[in-house]
């Protein structure tokens, strides 16, 4: 079995990361093909430089753009890739662009598609996301959910063969790089930091920082969140989200605004802060993992689970209940259970991969 890796996103590299791993233990053939979907050093390279990736074997180089003219170059790119360089299957993580659409190539290939993280669902499809793993779902011919309850999305529109339940491979990433992570970064001395002594804060869905008042409720939020608790707030800001800072003209008055971190500092920021504002999928799972609370700066969640332990609360984007929801979870201090898994996920997946029991072929 030969297999191809698909990713294009800072969350792709890090997720699929256990899976490259994997692929080069066993001695299974795989190629790496990145979309370019992010190419910022800070959003692409340095997590290929910190992870100990091999290159990207195929580059597509899609950049920015709308999303049609991103999803059509990612859909034709990687058809050509996959005529040139005919794998056995291709593997796709997460909700992004480029997963719906090199899953669409692959799959009107007749090239068997594994979705890695499939049956997540906020029932929003006002969210791209929710439209991107609406349709990567139903044309997947393996369905790797990380939970129970994802599995129960996916039986409830119809999909019940090919769908195993692997645990999410976020797992295995913290798993394999929280010691190194320790070890290696001196984040928390550079930045003047305390363990438990700061909160950490980021935000990038369109839904939120592409609205002017959203992003300004935000950063109201992380303002008042910082006065109040008199614990610094540290927002490492997505290029979206800097980009639109600039251009609504906002800046938040107490929280410092960062470049994004690399792998190793933000995992250890992570791990050390005394709570996480986010509205980030990610970022929502490893603040559980670690066992930091979590308040959600969004009115939905496609990882409920987090929720469901008590490790994560909702509070959408208004800054009085964002502030609320931050004193409520200010003084948790984890023990719930990690709902994600227990860090063989990418093993789990390439034994079904082997193996086969499709939805659709074989
Ligand atoms: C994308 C995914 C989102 C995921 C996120 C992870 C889609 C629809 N969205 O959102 O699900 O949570 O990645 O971070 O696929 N930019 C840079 N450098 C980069 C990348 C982006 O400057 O390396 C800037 C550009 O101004 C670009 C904007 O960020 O227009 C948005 O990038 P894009 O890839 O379209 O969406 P994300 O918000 O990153
Ligand atoms: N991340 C990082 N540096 C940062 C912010 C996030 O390395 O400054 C990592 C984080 O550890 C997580 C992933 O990026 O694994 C989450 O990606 P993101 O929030 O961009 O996307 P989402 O998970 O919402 O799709």
């Amino acid at each position: 079995m030969r297999v191809a890796i698909v990713l294009g996103t800072r969350p792709e590299i890090i997720k699929m990361s256990p899976l490259v791993r994997e692929c080069a233990k066993r001695g299974t053939p795989y190629y790496i093909l990145h979309t370019g979907q992010h190419y910022s050093h800070e959003m692409d390279r340095v997590f290929f430089e910190e992870l100990a990736l091999p290159e990207a074997h195929h580059h597509l180089d899609v950049g920015s753009g709308t999303h049609g003219a991103q999803t059509a170059k990612v859909l034709s790119g990687t058809e050509a890739v996959l005529s040139r360089d005919r794998p056995d299957i291709v593997m796709v993580q997460g909700d992004t662009n480029t997963v719906m659409a090199a899953a669409l190539a692959a799959a009107k290939m007749g090239i068997r598609v594994g979705h890695v993280e499939a049956g997540l669902r906020s029932n929003d499809r006002t969210m791209p996301e929710e439209v991107n793993r609406v349709v990567a779902d139903h044309i997947s011919d393996q369905l790797y959910a990380p939970t129970e309850e994802a599995r129960k999305n996916l039986a409830r529109e119809g999909i019940d063969r090919g769908v195993f339940v692997t645990g999410n491979t976020i797992v295995d990433a913290v798993q394999e790089n929280r010691k190194l992570a320790a070890a290696r970064s001196h984040v928390l001395e550079n930045l003047g930091l305390k363990a438990r002594g700061f909160v950490l804060a980021t935000a990038h869905r369109q839904e939120n920082v592409d609205s002017p008042q959203k992003l300004n409720g935000i950063l109201k939020a992380l303002d008042s969140v910082g006065r109040e608790t008199g614990l610094p707030v540290i927002f490492p800001a997505h290029p979206r989200t800097q980009a639109r800072l600039k251009e609504f003209g906002l800046r938040p008055e107490a929280a410092s605004v960062v470049n994004p971190f690399g792998f190793m500092d933000f995992l250890t920021m992570e791990a050390s802060a005394r709570l996480v504002l986010t509205d980030s999928g990610g970022v929502q799972e490893e603040a559980c993992i670690l066992g930091v609370p979590c308040v959600t700066m969004r009115e939905n969640t496609e990882r409920p689970e987090t929720v469901s332990v008590g490790a994560n609360v909702l509070a959408g984007t208004d800054p009085e209940r964002i502030l609320a929801a931050s004193w409520s979870m200010l003084n948790r201090q984890g023990g719930w259970k990690n709902p994600f898994g227990d860090g063989r996920a990418a093993a789990r997946i390439l034994d079904h991969a082997e193996k086969g029991e499709d939805r659709f072929k074989g």
